[in-house]
């Protein structure tokens, strides 16, 4: 176990000898002491959920409280247009946070800690006053059922109070992510004509206080219609910027303070009612709205937590993700609290202010499951094993992993260091769009196989296969599809059904013989016990560290800087951040590569996008290697990046160019 390791006296040459048998091993156990006490541990499950598919998925729904039973499992009546228990009623609200009062009103619900040591806690009792009286707040500043309120929100208690506070009055949220521009924060409450905003005057990153207010005051200035603010004061006295609120902006706190001791009854929401819009990247430069509802949704979650995460009510269960994306929304804010468990929530950055930071939390709080991403292990790999190791870890039982295909030697070096070989490591593959985990190992169950996701999860139908969708054979590269709908998948794109479909559905399905597949637009291949290794997308879409852009709407960016002619821009293998942003530049005339010219193209895309999307390289050229009908060649500029072999070239129709970006690239 973890607490002999501390002091476990192993010899350096037992240590290499051990680091030699893992580096061999393709396949691990779960461990026995983990299969004893899971949630989920009988293999019978994965046969069951096919006989009775869809009536399976009463399973997820019974983790929740109906206040009307529904009277349908699935109807599929209007494909891809899937509804899920129809004719049920419930309030997400509700069930992460009333039902539990009786039995666990005086146990955590949130742990918090901030970047610079401060800490914040709430019981379900206390979770439950405040959004309730955040709640009663939004109502009078005239939030209605159905009205979409945005969140621009960093790691704060607030953010989850906002959250539940509009699901108990029935109003989506849509959350932007913190690190996101101005001009994103608009782009969505544009879209989405939310007329509502929550957000706070700043945060802590590596100790200093950053400004968001500003940001979000930017923001708003491109919002098309009249809002309503409210701002959460999080930094207090250490702030030196001008902070006096808008006519239109309103204290949080003092919100609160007015309506203390309020309650507001959870409004009875329908199974498919709108939960929350998240907005992600996609083929386009515009963001994509996709929509999840309450009863589907909720389901999937809190079912994937207990059956995946083996979160029970007791433990004290950890995803370092940011609720601005939607590992946070199912499995730091809804998943954890419909099951009534305590959530961990950190402010800051792994490494502030030394690298033990992570792991300093998980002894002192006592952490039991730890949900991460490959990028955040790979860079725990590199700052070395001293740091996890000179900590007791050992209330660890299950360690997760999200965001992006794991090597297998990351993988190892997680269940070794962080796992001490006793906890399953769940490698869980999954999207915005599904709402929750789709393929993984039941870590109670299943054999662990470093580097592939695992099996779909029982109930859910993927397949790989070609170009044709026929399903390729073992060890072939192909594409990821899914054959079945489940409860958490989005139900369309906010206000665009005709590219819900189009992007989703068009590419495999086939309307005349009723036949739906689902294409997530990655590419994989399966091994013959059906075990689907993830290769990543093969849309016009970049995974840095975990999160997802769009290359168009970096072009779109990089194009409307000043002096910029024409620009492409591709993903390269990146070793910390699993790809990161290539710029290939046309300037236009009268313009010259300049140090000053690449760095206005990042600080065009940072101000556009987000820091997140800055590009690592910027490489000016002439023209970009082009096919005779005149598309971009983005395979080739990835083979450039990647310092790969190139492809054949002699269909471009500008063939030499690309050996002179190779040249550029190279000599940089
Ligand atoms: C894309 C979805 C799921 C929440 C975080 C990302 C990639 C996700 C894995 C994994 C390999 C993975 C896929 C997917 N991805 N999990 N375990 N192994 N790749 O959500 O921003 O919607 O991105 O992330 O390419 O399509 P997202």
């Amino acid at each position: 176990m973890h607490g002999s390791r501390v002091s476990n006296g192993m010899s350096d040459s037992e240590e290499t000898q051990l680091e030699a048998r893992l580096a061999e091993q393709e396949a691990f156990e779960p461990p026995a002491e983990f299969v004893e006490q899971a949630n989920v541990s009988d293999p019978s499950i994965y046969e069951e959920f096919e006989v009775e598919w869809p009536d399976c998925w009463e399973r997820a729904a019974d983790l929740l409280e109906w206040e009307t039973d529904y009277d349908e499992v699935l109807v599929d009546d209007d494909e891809p247009f899937y509804e899920w228990f129809v004719g049920g009623e419930l309030n997400a609200s509700h069930n992460c946070l009333d039902r539990h009062l009786d039995s666990r009103g005086d146990e955590l619900a949130i742990r918090w800690e901030g970047e610079l040591g401060d800490t914040r806690e709430f019981t379900y009792e206390e979770l439950h006053r405040e959004v309730n009286e955040f709640a009663a707040a939004l109502r009078e500043l005239g939030v209605e059922e159905d009205d979409v309120v945005t969140m621009y929100m960093p790691m704060i208690p607030e953010l989850p109070v906002a959250m539940l506070a509009c699901a108990r009055i029935g109003a989506p949220h849509s959350v932007v992510f913190a690190g996101f521009s101005a001009d994103a924060l608009a782009t969505r409450m544009n879209a989405a004509d939310s007329e509502f905003l929550v957000t706070c005057d700043g945060y802590y990153r590596r100790g200093d206080a950053l400004d968001h207010l500003s940001k979000a005051d930017d923001g708003l200035d491109g919002v098309d219609h009249g809002t309503t603010t409210v701002v959460v004061d999080r930094l207090g006295d250490d702030h030196d910027h001008d902070h006096d609120l808008g006519d239109d902006q309103l204290d949080y706190d003092d919100l609160v303070a007015d309506h203390a001791g309020a309650e507001v009854e959870p409004v009875t929401r329908d199974a498919e009612d709108m939960l929350f819009l998240m907005y992600t990247s996609g083929t386009t430069g515009k963001p994509k709205g996709v929509k999840h509802t309450t009863g589907g949704y909720l389901s999937y979650v809190s079912w994937t937590s207990h059956a995946v995460l083996d979160v029970k009510p007791d433990d004290t269960y950890w995803c370092a993700a940011d609720i601005g994306w939607i590992t946070g929304h199912s499995y730091i804010v809804y998943g954890p609290l419909a099951l009534g468990t305590t959530t961990v929530m950190y402010e800051g950055t792994p490494d502030y202010p030394d690298k033990d930071r992570l792991w300093d939390i998980v002894e002192s709080y006592g952490v039991n499951q730890l949900y991460t991403a490959p990028t955040a292990i790979r860079a725990f790999m590199k700052w070395g094993a001293e740091y996890p190791d000179r900590h007791d870890l050992s209330s660890l039982r299950l360690l997760g992993t999200v965001g992006e295909p794991i090597n297998p030697k990351a993988w190892k070096w997680y269940y070794k260091h962080i796992g001490d070989e006793s906890c399953p490591v769940v490698d869980t593959w999954w999207q915005t769009e599904t709402g929750g985990m789709m393929i993984t190992t039941l870590p109670g169950i299943g054999e662990m196989k470093p580097g592939a996701a695992g099996p779909p999860l029982p109930g859910v139908d993927a397949a790989v296969v070609d170009g044709d969708g026929e399903a390729v054979s073992p060890g072939e590269a192909g594409y990821l599809v899914v054959d079945r709908p489940w409860p958490g998948m989005l139900r369309t794109l906010y206000r665009n059904d005709e590219r819900f479909v189009e992007e989703y559905w068009e590419a495999y399905s086939d309307p005349d013989a009723d036949e739906w597949v689902y294409f997530p637009e990655d590419g994989a291949k399966i091994d013959e016990d059906g075990y689907i290794t993830i290769l990543g997308r093969v849309d016009d879409v970049i995974n840095v560290s975990g999160h997802r852009l769009g290359t168009m709407e970096i072009e779109s960016a990089v194009v409307d800087v000043e002096g910029v002619a024409e620009a492409a821009a591709v993903g390269g293998d990146h070793e910390m951040k699993g790809e990161a942003v290539y710029a290939y530049v046309i300037l236009e005339d009268g313009y010259e590569e300049s140090e000053e010219m690449r760095d206005r193209v990042v600080e065009g895309v940072e101000e556009a996008i987000g820091p997140i999307a800055r590009p690592e390289e910027v490489v000016f050229t002439p023209e970009l290697p082009k096919t005779r009908s005149g598309k971009i060649m983005r395979r080739l500029l990835e083979d450039i990046a990647n310092g790969d072999e190139l492809g054949n070239t002699s269909t471009l129709r500008n063939p030499d160019i690309v050996e002179d970006i190779e040249t550029k690239v190279a000599g940089d």
